[in-house]
C-alpha cells in the first residue's frame, strides 16, 4: 500500500506515464458501463480479450460466469468498471504503477456515481482501494471506505476467473462455487437492509490525544488517574524489542486512553529527560495506574503483559482486568488479518500503521515526539475497535468464546516468563553432529568426478551453498533444471544434486533450530533460559 501512495503523490502520474498507453487495443482506456446512479459497482481487475473487443467489461467467459450469480432484479443498478481500463498484455496482472495511473479514474467515477456497496472482484481492485493484499483472507468481509465526501461499503469477493478454475478441481470445486455465491448473495442482501458505514475522518486521526512530553509528574499522575476512572480504555506500550528479557530492554512509551481522551508518556526513550529520582517515582505512577484501574484493552494483550508484569509486577496478571482486540478479532474471524492495521481497515476504512512513518523496529532512534504519536494512536482505535468487536461478538453470541480465550491469557503469559532451560549438551552434541554431515557431504561432492571436471573448467571450488554454483554445475552435468529449488533438484538422478539437498537442509536445521539456542544464542535470554510465545 505504502508503494502505491508512493506513486499516487506523484500528481504527474496519468495515461502518459502508464506503459499500457501505447497499447494496440480495441478499446482502451475503456469507460465504466451501466447504471449512472447505481446501488451497486462492481469493480474487476482489467477488461481481458473480449471485453478489449467489444468495449464492455465482463463479456467474456469469466464475465458470464460472474452474471449467473447477479440478482435479476438489480441489473438496473448495477456500474460496471476495473481497477486499470486497459487490457495488459496476456491478462497478466495490473502492476502497481499502472494501478496507481488510473486510481483517480475509478475514484473519480466512484465519487460522481456514488454507489452504496462497491464489489471488488479479486485481489486487484482491493490492492487498487484499500492497499491491502490476501484476497483469500478479506473474501466475505465488508469494509467501510470514504473517497472524498463518499462513503461506501466495499466487499472483496473471489475473482470470477478464479472461480472457472477453481470449479474445476473435483474435490473444492462445489466448496469454491458456493463460497462465491454466498459472498455476493450477502453483499446484495446488505444492500436491501443498508446500514451507512462510517470510516474514520482522518482530518480527526489525531484529535483528543494528548503528548505529555513536558516531563512532569505531577502532569502524568493527574492524567492516569483521570484515564484510571475509564471502565474500559485501550492500552499500548513500545518498546525496544520483543521480549522484556534481554539486557537493555525498556520501555520506552505507554499510552492509554479512550477514543476520546488518550495520553501518551515517554518513560525510557532515549529523549525522555526524567531524572533517576523522578523515573522511580514515574515507575511507582505506572505502577498504580496499571492496578487500580478499568478494563486495559490491548491489541495482542500478552505483550503488554508479558512486558509489564517483568517490570512492574506479575500482580497486574491477577489483581486487574484485561481485554484483547487481537483474540476478539480472532474470534470474530480466525483467517490472517488480525494485525492493528487489518483491524482498523475493517472497522473504520484505513490501515493505522500508514498513517506514520516512524521505522517501528528501531523506535527508540526515532524522535520521541514521533514515538508517542505513534503510540497513542494505536492506544486510541484499541478502545474504538473493543467496542464495536464487542458489540459483534454479542450479536452473534461469541462473548463467551472471547473469554474462554482470554481466561488463558495470563497463564500463556506466565508461562513465557517462566522460560525453558536449553539441553545445552544435547544441543552442542546435535550441532557437531550436523557439521559433521555438512563437512561429510562437500567432502564427498569434491570427490565427484562431474564436480571435479566443473571446478578445472570454472577454476575454482564448488559451493554447494551457491546456488550459482549449483545451476551452472547441473547445466555442466546436462541437467536442463530451471532453479535450484528443491523441488527442480529432487527431479536430478545425480549424487551432486542430492548433496547439495543434504547441505542446505543441515544448513537450514542449523540456522533454526540450533545455533540460535545454543549459550549466546539469539533465542538464549540474559537469564539463560528460553522464552518462547504460546498462543491462546
Ligand atoms: N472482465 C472484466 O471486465 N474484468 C475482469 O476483471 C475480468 C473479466
Amino acid at each position: 500500500s505504502r508503494q502505491l501512495a508512493l506513486f499516487q503523490d506523484h500528481k504527474s502520474l496519468s495515461c502518459h506515464t502508464c506503459s499500457l498507453n501505447k497499447e494496440p487495443l480495441a478499446h482502451p482506456k475503456m469507460l465504466p458501463s451501466g447504471a449512472t446512479r447505481p446501488d451497486v459497482y462492481i469493480l474487476g481487475e482489467a477488461p481481458g480479450a473480449t471485453e478489449d473487443q467489444e468495449g464492455v467489461q465482463f463479456v467474456g467467459d469469466a464475465g458470464s460466469y460472474l452474471r449467473k450469480f447477479l440478482p435479476s432484479g438489480y441489473l438496473k443498478k448495477i456500474r460496471w468498471n476495473n481497477a486499470i481500463n486497459c487490457r495488459p498484455p496476456g491478462n497478466r496482472t495490473p502492476t502497481d504503477l499502472e494501478l496507481a495511473c488510473c486510481k483517480s479514474r475509478q475514484e473519480q467515477d466512484i465519487v460522481t456515481t456514488k454507489p452504496k456497496v462497491v464489489l471488488g472482484f479479486g485481489g486487484t481492485p482491493l490492492k487498487l482501494l484499500t492497499g491491502a493484499s490476501g484476497i483469500m483472507n478479506w473474501r466475505g468481509r465488508q469494509i467501510p471506505l470514504r473517497i472524498r465526501d463518499h462513503c461506501f461499503w466495499y466487499f472483496p469477493l473471489l475473482h470470477p476467473s478464479f472461480m472457472l478454475r477453481a470449479r474445476n478441481d473435483r474435490k473444492l470445486g462445489a466448496g469454491w462455487e458456493k463460497v462465491f455465491s454466498d459472498d455476493i448473495a450477502r453483499a446484495f442482501s446488505f444492500v436491501e437492509n443498508y446500514v451507512d458505514p462510517i470510516p474514520e475522518d482522518m482530518s480527526t486521526f489525531t484529535h483528543n490525544i494528548e503528548l505529555l512530553n513536558t516531563f512532569d509528574l505531577t502532569a502524568v499522575e493527574t492524567a492516569l488517574a483521570r484515564i484510571a476512572q475509564y471502565e474500559n480504555h485501550g492500552l499500548d506500550i513500545e518498546t525496544n524489542g520483543l521480549k522484556p528479557y534481554k539486557a537493555g530492554a525498556k520501555i520506552l512509551t505507554l499510552a492509554a486512553g479512550t477514543y476520546e481522551d488518550t495520553v501518551a508518556i515517554p518513560i525510557r526513550h532515549r529523549e525522555a529527560k526524567w531524572r533517576p529520582d523522578q523515573l522511580k517515582k514515574l515507575d511507582q505512577i505506572i505502577y498504580e495506574y496499571l492496578l487500580n484501574s478499568g478494563r486495559k484493552w490491548c491489541h495482542n494483550t500478552k505483550f503488554e503483559q508479558e512486558w509489564l508484569a517483568f517490570f512492574y509486577g506479575k500482580d497486574l496478571l491477577f489483581e486487574t482486568t484485561w481485554g484483547d482486540t487481537m483474540a476478539q478479532a480472532h474470534v470474530l474471524d480466525e483467517r490472517r488479518g488480525k494485525a492493528l492495521e487489518d483491524v482498523t481497515l475493517r472497522l473504520f476504512g484505513f490501515n493505522i500503521k500508514d498513517q506514520h512513518q516512524v521505522n517501528v523496529d528501531n523506535l527508540d532512534a526515532e524522535r520521541l515526539d514521533d514515538v508517542l504519536l505513534y503510540n497513542a494512536t494505536d492506544a486510541k482505535y484499541t478502545d474504538a475497535a473493543s467496542h464495536v468487536q464487542h458489540a459483534t461478538l454479542e450479536e452473534e453470541q461469541l462473548v463467551p468464546v472471547y473469554d474462554q480465550a482470554m481466561a488463558h491469557c495470563r497463564t500463556l503469559v506466565l508461562a513465557q516468563m517462566k522460560g525453558m532451560v536449553p539441553n545445552t549438551p544435547e544441543i552442542q552434541r546435535i550441532a557437531k553432529q550436523l557439521a559433521k554431515e555438512m563437512v561429510d557431504a562437500a567432502a564427498a561432492v569434491r570427490e565427484n568426478a562431474g564436480v571435479q571436471a566443473w571446478e578445472k573448467k570454472n577454476q575454482k571450488h564448488f559451493k554447494p551453498t551457491s546456488s550459482t554454483d549449483v545451476l551452472s554445475l547441473m547445466h555442466s552435468l546436462g541437467h536442463k533444471i530451471e532453479n535450484t529449488e528443491e523441488p527442480e533438484l529432487e527431479k536430478v538422478k545425480h549424487p551432486a544434486a542430492k548433496l547439495v539437498l543434504t547441505v542446505r537442509q543441515n544448513q537450514k536445521l542449523e540456522s533454526t533450530y540450533i545455533t540460535p539456542y545454543l549459550p549466546k544464542g539469539k533465542r538464549i535470554y540474559a537469564d539463560g533460559l528460553i522464552h518462547g510465545n504460546f498462543n491462546h
